[in-house]
């Protein structure tokens, strides 16, 4: 072993090397961290020679493969450079001098803007029961059959490349194919594209048709999530009231006032649960052909209908003027990310445009994963299940109900996951769900859901993902909180 040179020997000690050799972190990356620790500390000055990993092994005493397994991984970082023949050195512009560099002074230009919160509904705590809307069960699924399709779905070798923006072929015609027979909509594979969601859908299609001054009429009281979404585009919101037929058509503006996109919830108001009626469904039609609008049809929960029979969807009955929006976030899970956007041909170029530009496509294996979960008859066989589910919740849930009904009655119950209990002014809602909290029962009140005042005084009850008994609970404890006020 040649002696070291003074140099090499004080970066030797300005390393401070101590090996565990019992640890369970392997010699060479002990090495190695304390090495970066050395240089990030500016122990080891930027520009400096360290010993060559000869020397190191032999003051460490370890093999010196080892040390050389730590340089290399230096060196991949970038915190050590070799020059050929003169020896391994610290980088020139470590990262702690880079660190210092970038100290914050004061808030960056690019921090300044700021983002809107978004209108999402807090995960509860483990003893609470929320009554949170559109929560689907998640106990019922066929785990059997869902993880089967999985093992198959995981067998398959990734395909090496994009695959279509539109999506997997075979999604799309399984879903063309389920959405002829289950909503009526005569659509095929070729004007679907499967989206994260109905709310990236609703996303692309204002990106894709909004000019600057064109205004979006909207649902008052409807969904925060997705108008904030159009909001933040910088789109203007026209608030259009609903009652229990659904969305006031009569009031949209006419002639020039008109708004470029109509955006409701036919099937299931949200949150009011009331459905667009069919005299009204054909004057939005109307309306929308007239002055050449686009409607956007979000059809989030329509699968769970009780005692009533479907109406057509909008997409149905007038497809040239309706973007219809489907998604599976309610059918099976909203972790999955997938929903679908049936597009009327002049917006279905613009839509694949954008769908790139945001993400080039949605995830290929967990749609051919779904793909196989409709073709095999799964996905109708657990809609069927879930309404059955759906329906003996709703049940208790009036049942639980019936002592208030005379004052307090409970809407929007044909279809969905969620019912309207509509409050009489001398009982304030945010009073009640004030109590309800102090004893675990999460209910909402309708002040997120509006864009502007005067707030509608109710609570709304998302019963999906509760069970019977826990139905039972939360309302004994609405009904306690109610009456707080009724015998005052
Ligand atoms: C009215 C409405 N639309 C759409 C969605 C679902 O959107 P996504 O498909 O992005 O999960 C929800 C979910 O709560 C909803 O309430």
């Amino acid at each position: 072993v040649t002696a070291p040179r003074v140099s090499t020997a004080r970066a030797d000690l300005e390393m401070h090397i101590t090996l565990r050799r019992r640890s369970r972190t392997a010699l060479h990356l002990q090495i190695a961290d304390q090495m970066r620790e050395a240089i990030r500390e500016g122990r080891l000055k930027s520009g400096s020679r360290i010993p060559s990993s000869r020397q190191l092994a032999a003051t460490l005493n370890v093999d010196r493969n080892l040390v050389v397994l730590a340089f290399e991984t230096l060196l991949s970082e970038g915190h050590l450079s070799a020059r050929s023949g003169s020896g391994t050195f610290v980088t020139t512009e470590t990262i702690s001098e880079i660190q210092t560099i970038l100290e914050p002074q004061e808030i960056p230009r690019w921090a300044r803007r700021t983002i809107i919160a978004p209108k999402t509904e807090p995960a509860p705590q483990a003893h609470e029961i929320a009554f949170r809307l559109g929560q689907p069960s998640m106990t019922e699924l066929d785990l059997i059959a869902w993880r089967k399709i999985w093992r198959d779905v995981n067998r398959l070798a990734p395909f090496g490349d994009y695959a279509e923006p539109a999506g997997h072929l075979g999604l799309r015609e399984a879903l063309a194919d389920y959405l002829r027979r289950a909503r009526g909509l005569n659509c095929s594979a070729n004007e679907i594209i499967i989206t994260t969601g109905i709310t990236q859908a609703a996303q692309l299609i204002a990106r894709a048709t909004l000019g600057k001054l064109d205004r979006i009429a909207y649902e008052e009281p409807g969904y925060g999530l997705i108008r904030q979404v159009f909001l933040e585009l910088g789109a203007r919101i026209l608030p259009i009231p609903v009652d229990d037929d659904g969305l006031r058509v009569s009031q949209l503006p006419k002639g020039k006032a008109a708004p470029l996109l109509v955006y409701c919830t036919p099937s299931h108001q949200y949150p009011l649960g009331s459905r667009l009626s069919i005299p009204r469904r054909v004057t939005l039609l109307e309306w929308a052909r007239t002055h050449g609008s686009l409607i956007l049809e979000d059809d989030y929960d329509s699968e769970f209908r009780f005692e009533t029979a479907p109406l057509p969807a909008l997409a149905a009955l007038g497809p040239d003027c309706t973007a219809y929006m489907g998604t599976f976030s309610k059918t099976l899970s909203p972790s999955l990310r997938v929903g679908f956007l049936v597009a009327p041909p002049g917006l279905l170029e613009p839509v694949l445009k954008l769908k790139t530009f945001s993400d080039y496509h949605t995830s290929i294996p967990v749609q051919q994963a779904l793909a196989q979960f409709i073709l095999e008859g799964h996905f109708e066989r657990h809609i069927r299940r879930m309404r059955r589910v759906y329906a003996s919740k709703r049940e208790a849930l009036v049942a639980a109900l019936e002592p208030i009904q005379s004052f307090a009655p409970l809407k929007g119950l044909e279809a969905g996951l969620h019912a309207f209990l509509e409050l009489p002014p001398e009982i304030d809602a945010q009073k009640v769900t004030d109590l309800t909290r102090t004893r675990g029962v999460i209910v909402r009140t309708l002040e997120s859901f509006h864009h502007k005042p005067p707030v509608m005084n109710g609570l709304l009850l998302g019963y999906g993902g509760l069970s019977l008994e826990q139905i039972q609970r939360g309302v004994k404890e609405i009904l306690w909180a109610v009456r707080q006020y009724t015998q005052a």
